[in-house]
């Protein structure tokens, strides 16, 4: 169990002064670089719980509603995992077509719904802006699980800390996003996340139409983060330290023409990689579909499994944090 100095607050009783009780996780905006040591601090002590007990009660007789209005396997299942090595329990909601979703019931009312019986929900939707829709309706807390080409915080908050459990910071880096740029809510929010951080440089390669869209460009340009767009990987790939590469979303494109134009555009393989240094990862929110050759997976720098994990602890923390008891 932790000692006194350590942020889990066992056994019983929730702090409602602590910082994050009863806080939405709505966008990674909402974090300073004060609040997102915080949190990577509380990942890594959930980290050695895990590692040394596996389950405890830090949430025990707390319910979480796991709410997915689109397929999720990782997110889902994470959260999912997180709330019962808590020791609490779940709802799962992951078939929206089997609830009163299917009847018409608004978003708003499944979320005032379920906080009748849940302390804290999960909630992915294809629509931007739904969380922060969900969290006007809700007094509980509401974790952006995915809001269509949006957000996905908790997702950037557990890329972050795979950085920095892998490079061992998250500093003095050059970070290259791949792929997908346009409708990959991974990255509009992992770019957001690392302009709270000093001396990074963000590259971005992407097919035309599929390039950073201009909000993020503008937010991170702010926080006088040097960035540059590319079509090719070849000139920056030698002097990258986290090459995040991202699927092209199918599901979001409006005419599958322009799907076939792009699909298949970019495929990490062993002898693309040749020219990256040594003492670097390549990441991907998963899941893939041939944007990086099964070939690589073998290659110490393929950090895309390690990154699932260090999602389960990140998730552990958030969610003993908006209930008080981090
Ligand atoms: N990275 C991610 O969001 O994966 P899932 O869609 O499987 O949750």
């Amino acid at each position: 169990m932790p000692t006194n100095s350590s942020s889990l607050h066992l056994p019983f009783g929730e702090n409602k002064n602590a910082q994050w009780y009863g806080k939405d996780i709505l966008s990674v905006k909402q974090f300073s670089r004060a609040d997102l040591e915080y949190i990577f601090g509380v990942a890594h002590e959930m980290r050695g719980m895990v590692e040394r007990v596996g389950t405890f009660d830090l949430l025990k007789g707390k319910i979480l509603a796991n709410l997915f209005y689109e397929p999720s396997t990782r997110t889902s299942s994470s959260f999912t995992a997180a709330m019962e090595r808590l020791g609490g329990s779940v709802i799962p909601i992951s078939e929206v077509k089997y609830s009163s979703v299917t009847k018409g019931e608004s978003l708003s009312d499944t979320i005032r719904t379920l906080e009748c019986y849940a302390d804290v929900i999960v909630l992915r939707h294809p629509e931007t802006g739904s969380a922060e829709i969900a969290a006007k309706a809700a007094k509980k807390p509401i974790l952006n699980a995915g809001d269509g080409v949006g957000e996905h915080p908790t997702q950037a908050l557990l890329d972050a800390f795979t950085i920095k459990a892998e490079l061992g910071k998250l500093d003095n880096l050059t970070v290259t996003m791949l792929g997908d740029l346009k409708y990959g809510r991974t990255v509009h929010s992992l770019a957001r996340l690392l302009s709270n951080f000093t001396n990074i440089k963000l590259n971005y390669v992407s097919p035309d139409i599929l390039k950073m869209p201009k909000e993020v460009l503008d937010e991170v340009a702010e926080k006088k983060v040097p960035q540059a767009e590319y079509s090719s990987l070849e000139k920056i790939l030698p002097e990258t330290d986290v090459l995040y590469v991202t699927r092209v979303q199918k599901e979001r494109f409006e005419d599958p023409a322009d799907y076939e134009k792009v699909k298949g555009a970019y495929v990490i393989d062993p002898e693309i990689m040749k020219p990256a240094k040594k003492e670097m990862i390549v990441m991907h929110p998963l899941p893939r579909v041939g944007e990086i050759s099964t070939d690589f997976d073998d290659d110490p720098r393929a950090a895309y499994f390690r990154q699932m994990e260090y999602g389960l602890y990140v998730r552990m923390a958030l969610l003993a944090m908006v209930l008080g008891k981090a």
